[in-house]
């Protein structure tokens, strides 16, 4: 039988390029793109939604088992949807993202949805962006990618990004070393990240074209050519 391609997790700080790199590599690749983070977002939200506070542990299990999360998976994208809703834009608000770091940390819940993120992925030929992809998820995977650049690149990617909306440069440097240690102490009580096997790819000075080569040619190197004629990725999962 023919191998529909290999695992790779992605992962990294705040402004590394990991979303636009996970993304651009399973594009290349013809792989599937698969965004964890916003599985959790799409649940944040939707207690939002309903009025019930994402710390409610009990409810936020009860509706990560009941609401229908629904992702259309291609290799240039992902869309969430939430019980029937395009809510792709929805989730990337402050509010949300403050809902998803509270519903993420219910073990039941991430039970679940490493459930779901497990069932997607079974088949090989995906790249999957999150923090727990490489240890909890698919601890077997293939590829684990951990990208790095000094807080300054970062920063600078950031402003950027943000076309003037970041306002002054020493904050954002600030808030990203903010971040990154909150992010830290969250990684150390989930575990080990990045594992010893994983490749930690230090981004800075390196364009986007380049930091996706060196992890398309690692993928090759471990196997991951080898995709069914089209690539994978269309219509929901
Ligand atoms: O990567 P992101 O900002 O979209 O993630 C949203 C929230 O979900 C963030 O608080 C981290 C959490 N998350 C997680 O706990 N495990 C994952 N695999 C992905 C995201």
């Amino acid at each position: 039988m023919r191998k529909k391609g290999i695992v790779i997790a992605i992962d990294g700080p705040v402004g590394s390029g990991k979303s636009t790199t996970a993304r651009e590599v399973a594009r290349r690749l013809g792989y599937l793109y698969l965004d964890t983070g916003a599985m959790y977002r799409a649940l944040g939200l939707g207690l939002l939604r309903a009025g019930i506070s994402p710390d409610e542990g009990e409810t936020a299990v009860r509706m990560a088992r009941e609401a229908r999360i629904d992702l259309r998976l291609h290799p240039r994208g992902q869309q969430t949807l939430l019980d029937g809703e395009d809510v792709s834009g929805a989730i990337r608000t402050a509010e949300a993202s403050d809902a998803a770091s509270r519903v993420a940390a219910h073990p039941e819940v991430r039970e679940v949805l490493v459930g779901l993120q497990q069932e997607i992925g079974r088949d090989g030929g995906i790249v999957l962006e999150g923090r727990d992809t490489g240890t909890v998820v698919f601890p077997d995977a293939e590829l684990k990618i951990f990208l790095v650049a000094d807080v300054a690149e970062r920063a600078r990617r950031r402003f950027l990004e943000m076309a003037g909306e970041a306002g002054d440069f020493s904050t954002l440097i600030e808030q990203i070393r903010a971040r990154d240690a909150r992010d830290e102490a969250t990684q150390l009580k989930m575990g080990e990240w990045p594992t010893a096997d994983a490749v930690r790819l230090d981004t800075t000075g390196l364009s986007l074209e380049e930091q996706v080569d060196r992890v398309v040619r690692l993928a090759l190197e471990r196997g991951g050519g080898s995709v069914p004629e089209g690539g994978r990725g269309e219509g929901p999962v």
